[in-house]
């Protein structure tokens, strides 16, 4: 029997630790993913930045190498108008940088590749029926939404505020990730574009326990087992952790990334929508301190990507995006599977200390 005081969230997805190995799309792969899920706890494979052809590829090798539970995580933004103007003088503002660099700022501008969910990679998740599937920004349009639950996945998505949380379980979510201002990556914001009034997640978890009936999930800045261990105090059924399994060596992250997670402390991140035109939280570096972090002039999602991408060519640690969230001082390098086991085993001793 489970020693885990709240086990909702086990019982639902079918797991036997109450921890989510997050979905970041470019850092998790499927070995990420299956090291989580076999150690107990849930892998979550990011479908954002891949073609339908490569998320196949990964779930079939997930398949091979593991039976457990996955959650299978997708955004679902509305695909951008194109803007010409926008799209020029966001171009203009990076000029000096390709000057600089001697990139030629004539050349066409790569298109950056975060693509919403649609019919295709709903087909994906018809053909592999992972146990879960997460949504980010919200959630896809009915049609969509239940051929995805009539697969018989369990559905997530992520919260900023209570309002957000009541939204999702109205529209059919079976638990809400509770995502505070701390997390790394993209806020996960649909319903309100005010990042001034975003909460913080030791505010945000037991004001959307007391505002839903599904179970909630914890995220942003849990960074070790104490952090778990609040998260329960808080009403939370399970957390997911992101920036702590970019230390992992399954963790697909660049030399210069790793080098900035390594040596980040508490106050060096910031939310910035430089790399993509939507505000997400990531280690400060020259382009954020320079143009922002927050640049009116940023093309919409994910639009805003492309002019930067042959920058990066040049000066990958100024001009990249080096996701982190607040609680990146806590990470310690361990392989996935130990990381999960050892984060459960260590808050289960916390919370259940007399
Ligand atoms: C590198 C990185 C990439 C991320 N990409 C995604 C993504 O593709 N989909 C998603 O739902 N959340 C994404 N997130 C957010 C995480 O799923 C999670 O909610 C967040 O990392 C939790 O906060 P923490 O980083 O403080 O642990 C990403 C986060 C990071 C750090």
């Amino acid at each position: 029997m489970s020693q885990w005081p709240d086990t909702r969230i086990l019982d639902l997805l079918g797991i036997e630790l109450p921890i989510i190995q997050a979905p970041m799309a470019g850092a998790t792969g499927s070995a990420m993913v299956i090291e989580a899920s076999n150690a107990g706890g849930l892998g979550s494979m990011p479908a954002a930045m891949l073609s339908v052809e490569q998320l196949r590829e990964e779930l079939t090798i997930i398949g091979q190498h593991s039976q457990r539970p996955f959650n299978v995580n997708f955004f679902c933004h509305q695909p951008p108008v194109a803007d010409e103007l926008r799209a020029r003088q966001w171009k203009q503002l990076l000029e000096p940088y390709y000057r600089e660099l001697g990139v030629d700022v004539e050349a066409p501008t790569p298109v950056s590749n975060r693509a919403p969910f649609d019919a295709a990679a709903c087909a994906v998740v018809e053909e592999f029926r992972p146990k879960v599937v997460s949504f980010h920004f919200g959630l896809p349009e009915k049609s969509l939404l239940d051929r995805v639950k009539a697969t018989g996945a369990k559905v997530l998505s992520s919260a900023t505020t209570v309002d957000e949380a009541i939204w999702l379980q109205q529209h059919g979510c079976d638990a809400i990730i509770a995502m505070g201002y701390e997390a790394g990556g993209h806020r996960g914001m649909f319903l309100s574009e005010d990042l001034s009034s975003q909460v913080g997640t030791l505010a945000l978890v037991p004001q959307v326990v007391d505002a839903v009936s599904v179970p909630v999930i914890a995220a942003g800045g849990i960074g070790d087992a104490r952090g778990i261990a609040a998260a329960f105090a808080l009403g939370a059924s399970a957390v997911q952790l992101g920036t702590a399994y970019l230390f992992t060596p399954q963790a697909k992250v660049s030399a210069s990334h790793y080098r900035a997670l390594r040596t980040a402390k508490d106050s060096d991140t910031a939310i910035t929508n430089i790399f993509t035109g939507r505000p997400a939280r990531g280690i400060i570096n020259r382009v954020m301190r320079e143009l922002g972090p927050i640049c009116p002039q940023a093309p919409a999602f994910p639009l805003a990507g492309g002019a930067l991408l042959p920058l990066r060519a040049q000066g990958e640690a100024d001009f990249s995006n080096l996701w982190a969230g607040q609680a990146v001082h806590l990470g310690i390098e361990l392989p996935t599977g130990e990381l999960t086991r050892r984060l459960a085993a260590q808050a289960l001793t916390l919370i259940t200390r007399r």
